[in-house]
């Protein structure tokens, strides 16, 4: 439904949740995420039941599939939570699953897309991540995206044995539009 270069956005289905179980249970990429312990197959239908009837204005989150438009491979997905309707503000989420597909540009231009969907569709004013301070890969898509760097959450997280900093990255509308006016897009169908 939303292109990128490279990916396609579109709604998660009951159907994705064999393929994201093949992936979801793999330390690799979930060491990154605030979640590193295993999920069950009924964990599992539980969220995506849950994901697949959001609405963002009703429940605070907007969860949607990642899919490579060359050859709608599932990717992985992406998301916002705690979207407020008061300051027009969300946190943005995403998993690439396979670490193979780590690196390839997938990530920056996902950002870009959701980035896409949160001003120009559902017309937010703010929206902010948190992320592992090690985490440079990400930090890299974030800013290609069109993420700044705004602050530091000291000793935030633990994971893999220690605390870690999270880094707090936002975007705010007038800087998005700045790039991205109404009427553009990011990619073609
Ligand atoms: C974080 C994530 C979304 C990034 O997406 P991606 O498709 O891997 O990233 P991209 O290929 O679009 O961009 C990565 C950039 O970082 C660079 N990079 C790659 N690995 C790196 C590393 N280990 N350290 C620093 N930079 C790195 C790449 O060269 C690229 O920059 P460039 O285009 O200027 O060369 C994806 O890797 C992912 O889902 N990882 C696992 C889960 C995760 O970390 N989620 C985010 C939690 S906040």
């Amino acid at each position: 439904m939303y292109f990128g270069e490279k990916v396609h956005l579109r709604a998660l289905e009951l159907e994705d949740l064999d393929v994201i179980l093949e992936n979801w249970n793999n330390l690799e990429m979930r060491q990154f995420l605030a979640t590193a312990w295993p999920m069950s197959r009924n964990a599992e239908r539980q969220w995506l039941e849950r994901a697949t009837t959001m609405d963002p204005w009703k429940d605070g989150g907007l969860v949607l599939a990642i899919e490579d438009k060359k050859n709608r491979e599932f990717l992985g997905t992406v998301s916002f939570f705690d979207i407020s309707k008061q300051s027009q503000s969300a946190e943005f989420g995403i998993a690439i699953h396979r670490p193979e597909n780590f690196g390839k540009g997938y990530g920056t231009d996902t950002t870009r897309v959701m980035l896409w969907v949160g001003f120009h569709i559902l017309g937010l004013n703010s929206i902010f991540l948190r992320t592992l301070a090690e985490n440079e890969r990400a930090q890299r898509a974030y800013e290609k995206a069109g993420f700044k760097k705004t602050g530091i959450l000291r000793q935030a997280t633990y994971m893999m044995g220690k605390f870690h900093d999270f880094v707090i990255m936002d975007v705010t509308r007038n800087e998005f539009l700045e790039e991205c006016p109404p009427g553009t897009q990011i990619g073609e169908a």
